[in-house]
């Protein structure tokens, strides 16, 4: 499974990075407006950072908008990834963007049917968003199931399943189990995957018998 950060926080970008399990980024409208940034700046920054696909969404509705965002988008660095909305025009935008060649992650998706639709229309990525059917009652985990059950029955299909909306580790292996390619993590839900109290026991007393005994290996 392939791990990207959902942030456009570049300090975080920077510092997780350096852990080496970052495969990519992405971020979104809300997030670029929360960093405070211009957006073409702050894109430009992450691409140096991570060598993995780095999503950068058009805010432009309307197909002429889109693409017209999306070529000064991709212009930014080769990593960059087209963010469009799961719409008709975010489709039809995805679909002319795929036959040039660029990476299309398609967003916003809550139904198994728009995840079959975007994966027609050529996207590289499709991102169900698993938390926010949660917060409404309803089984976004069920949602990364029915979608990876519908792709493997065609596997022509080449766009992979970018788990987002992401609320917890539990989230990150449930979509594991069910052979999701890709989770988009906020930082602190990353570093969560870490944390086992019986590993920081477990060293501790490591930690202390070999200190006990004196002993050294350097
Ligand atoms: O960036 C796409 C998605 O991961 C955002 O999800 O629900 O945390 O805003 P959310």
């Amino acid at each position: 499974m392939k791990f990207f950060v959902d942030t456009a926080d570049v300090a975080e970008i920077k510092q997780l990075a350096a852990s080496g399990l970052l495969d990519g980024v992405t971020t979104n409208p809300s997030l670029v407006a929360k960093s405070g940034r211009p957006m073409r700046e702050v894109i430009a920054e992450i691409c140096a950072l991570v060598r993995g696909p780095v999503s950068a969404e058009v805010a432009a509705t309307d197909y002429d908008g889109m693409l017209t965002e999306a070529h000064v988008l991709r212009e930014i660095a080769r990593n960059v990834t087209i963010k469009v909305p799961l719409t008709p025009d975010g489709l039809r935008a995805c679909r002319r963007l795929a036959d040039d060649g660029t990476m299309v992650n398609v967003t916003l998706c809550f139904s198994p049917a728009q995840a079959l639709l975007a994966a027609k229309a050529g996207a590289t990525f499709v991102s169900p968003f698993v938390g926010r059917l949660d917060d409404i009652g309803e089984h976004g985990m069920g949602l990364i199931a029915d979608i990876m059950t519908i792709f493997r029955q065609y596997p022509y299909l080449k766009t992979e399943v970018l788990v987002a909306s992401v609320r917890s580790p539990m989230h990150v292996v449930e979509a594991a189990k069910l052979g999701a390619h890709v989770a988009t993590l906020p930082p602190a839900v990353l570093r969560q995957l870490f944390n086992h109290p019986l590993t920081d026991k477990g060293l501790a007393a490591f930690l202390a018998d070999w200190k006990k005994a004196g002993l050294s290996i350097a």
